[in-house]
């Protein structure tokens, strides 16, 4: 199986990935994750993409649909997989498409509205090793340091207010069409992502559960 989260900044993709990936155990894979991590060991790509994603602009087609190439067949991803800010332009999809696609798919859709999401990113700390929190909803147990691993928190450059809003733009023009081309595929599944996390997830967790039903994947 591979669930796709789309959605715009802010709507909890990595979160509710997170909490997909314990239920399922499904890897995570989070192209704004990767794409950060060469920017921290500054590799030659990880120079390339940094101005563009502290601009809040997108990185190349060609470059993300390459580093997904190697993650997606790697061994454990073979039973399924998240996808979390992957696709985000209709040719990503279609390299997607062309590359994997045989698998059972489902592309859920976290709707927030505007405001909401740039309160949330204003108040969003992050850990490295992937953990999210939120000063408001949910803070770490203790300040500054990552429940999961200990790890110091820090705030993304591209949670800049000024960022957010071009971010929030780039997002309605470039990767909302792929509602379209998910609905299109019968593959398109929409959740409110302005319930709490956990309200969140249950809508999620009932969509997969019945999908995996339907296709024999999993019995009770
Ligand atoms: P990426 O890292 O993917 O950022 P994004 O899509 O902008 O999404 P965010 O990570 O900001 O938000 P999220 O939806 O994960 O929300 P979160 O769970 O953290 O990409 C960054 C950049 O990399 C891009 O701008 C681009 O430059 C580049 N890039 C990445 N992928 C690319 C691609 N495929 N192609 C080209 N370029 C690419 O939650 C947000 C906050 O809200 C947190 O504080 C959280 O605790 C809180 N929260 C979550 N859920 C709830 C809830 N239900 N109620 C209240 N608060 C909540
Ligand atoms: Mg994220």
């Amino acid at each position: 199986m591979r669930v796709i989260l789309l959605g715009p900044p802010g709507c909890g993709k990595g979160t509710q990935g997170n909490r997909i990936e314990q239920s399922y155990g499904f890897p995570r894979i989070s192209t704004g994750d990767l794409l950060r991590a060469e920017v921290a060991a500054e590799t030659l790509l990880g120079l390339k993409a940094r101005t563009v994603m502290e601009s809040g602009e997108l990185v190349s087609d060609a470059i993300v649909v390459e580093m997904i190439r190697k993650r997606i067949f790697s061994p454990d991803c073979r039973k399924g997989y998240i996808l979390d800010g992957f696709p985000r332009t209709i040719a990503q999809a279609e390299s997607l498409a062309y590359m994997d696609g045989s698998r059972l798919e489902a592309a859920i859709d976290i709707r927030v509205d505007n405001d909401v999401l740039i309160k949330r990113l204003s108040a969003r700390w992050v850990c490295s090793c992937g953990a999210v929190y939120n000063l408001k909803v949910k803070p770490p147990a203790e300040e500054g340091k990552c429940d999961v691993c200990g790890g110091s928190l820090l705030q993304r450059k591209d949670d800049d207010s000024g960022v957010i809003r071009g971010r929030l733009r780039v997002y309605r023009k470039q990767t909302e069409p792929l509602i379209v081309f998910y609905k299109k595929k019968g593959n398109y599944f929409f959740v409110d992502g302005e319930q709490g996390i956990e309200s969140v997830f249950s809508s999620i967790n009932y969509i997969l559960k019945r999908l995996l039903q339907e296709t024999g994947e999993l019995r009770e």
